[in-house]
């Protein structure tokens, strides 16, 4: 049942060329310029009109909504909020009609998503639902939505459910643009073009594996790890960080990269690994320079960097290539390693990596 591999979660790492492509298949058709997303076609108008689009969710589909929030704004142009469901729910939020809310949920059971729907709805906004199980609560409760597709997540951390949706918002994301008329039809199909490669670049990024299990070696006995990264490279900070502590028991934090001076930098010296996610964007020479600020303070660095990089190899102590996207989707790409440090340095360190200490799948009580 774990297809050969030791752990559910190393198969479900490996699995996503193949799940994200499921869950563009049918919906994405790059060379005839098509986007069809059936869920939701009653509702693109809604989404087209919308003042300001609210996300809730709670924990890894979270961190999907803080990435969709950066590419609704940049190609829909909509004000995009991005809520933790259990904050959004009892703190008597402003709703109004034409609000739209979109749930983003691997499992469609988590209790405070739920519940901040149920808010909203009652305000009288439009619940759309992201879910990946079907019939689930969340998808029944919900307006319109669209699934993801990634077939059954068990191992508890959440890696499969995570891109695909992040490619499931993007689909949104666009669709939205597209009928807005916020992107041209032009930069319409080459952003299909990219979204259609992904499998295949998730694949490329896989291959990394054994690197990472070098790096893995080197580094499994920290005490803390930060996670750095700027503009749409900022939510794959968080999730890196969630993914080495909710498995590993080791501390990490994420940070915007930017936000390290203000604080976090004070915790930098020899013993500090940071993981900087520094792909080749709109943010990369700023990251280059952050990354500096770690290197002066002698901090162990550890870089996704696009392929090809040649200026961040000689900073750092380490690089892990990615193949290069459009930035909106680097996160697809650039989670992957992060994904795959997790799980070898939770390996090295005996922990239970598919069930770790006191988390469950669902998290169905508040
Ligand atoms: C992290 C993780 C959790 C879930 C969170 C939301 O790896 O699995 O943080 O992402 O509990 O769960 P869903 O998406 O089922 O609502």
């Amino acid at each position: 049942e774990k297809g050969g591999y030791d752990h559910f979660m190393l198969k479900e790492i490996n699995e996503q060329p193949r799940s994200i492509n499921d869950c563009l298949r049918g919906r994405l058709n790059a060379s005839e310029g098509q986007l069809t997303l059936g869920g939701i076609s009653d509702y693109l108008s809604k989404l087209r009109q919308a003042d300001r689009i609210i996300i809730a969710a709670c924990g890894t589909s979270w961190h999907a909504g803080l990435v969709a929030e950066y590419i609704f704004e940049e190609f829909c142009r909509i004000p995009v909020e991005v809520e933790y469901a259990s904050e959004f729910r009892y703190r008597n939020p402003v709703i109004h009609e034409g609000d739209i809310l979109i749930a983003i949920s691997q499992s469609g059971e988590t209790a405070d998503t739920l519940a901040a729907m149920e808010l909203a709805k009652s305000r009288g906004a439009t619940v759309l639902g992201v879910c990946n199980v079907v019939g689930s609560s969340i998808a029944r409760i919900s307006d319109a939505g669209v699934y993801t597709h990634a077939g059954p997540e068990i191992g508890v951390a959440s890696t499969k459910a995570f891109t695909a949706q992040l490619s499931v918002l993007s689909m949104i994301a666009l669709k939205v643009a597209q009928q807005k008329g916020t992107i041209s039809e032009t930069r319409f199909r080459e952003m299909l073009a990219h979204l259609e490669q992904i499998p295949a670049k998730v694949e490329e990024a896989l291959k990394s594996e054994e690197q990472i299990r070098g790096i893995s070696e080197l580094y499994q006995d920290a005490k803390n790890f930060l996670y750095l990264g700027r503009g749409y490279n900022f939510p794959v900070a968080l999730e890196g960080a969630l993914k080495l502590k909710e498995i590993s028991y080791i501390h990490a934090e994420g940070y915007p990269a930017a936000e390290m001076k203000h604080g976090p930098i004070a915790l930098i010296d020899e013993e500090m690994p940071v993981c900087f996610i520094a792909t080749r964007d709109g943010s990369y020479d700023k990251v280059v320079s952050n990354i500096q600020e770690v290197k002066a303070r002698k901090g162990k660095v550890i870089a996704i960097v696009s392929e090809g990089d040649v200026l961040i190899p000689k900073m750092v102590d380490h690089v892990i290539e990615v193949p290069n996207t459009h930035e909106a989707f680097m996160p697809l790409v650039a989670t992957i390693p992060l994904q795959l440090l997790s799980y070898h340095i939770a390996v090295m360190r005996g922990c239970n990596v598919d069930q770790p200490r006191n988390l469950a799948k669902s998290v169905t009580v508040e």
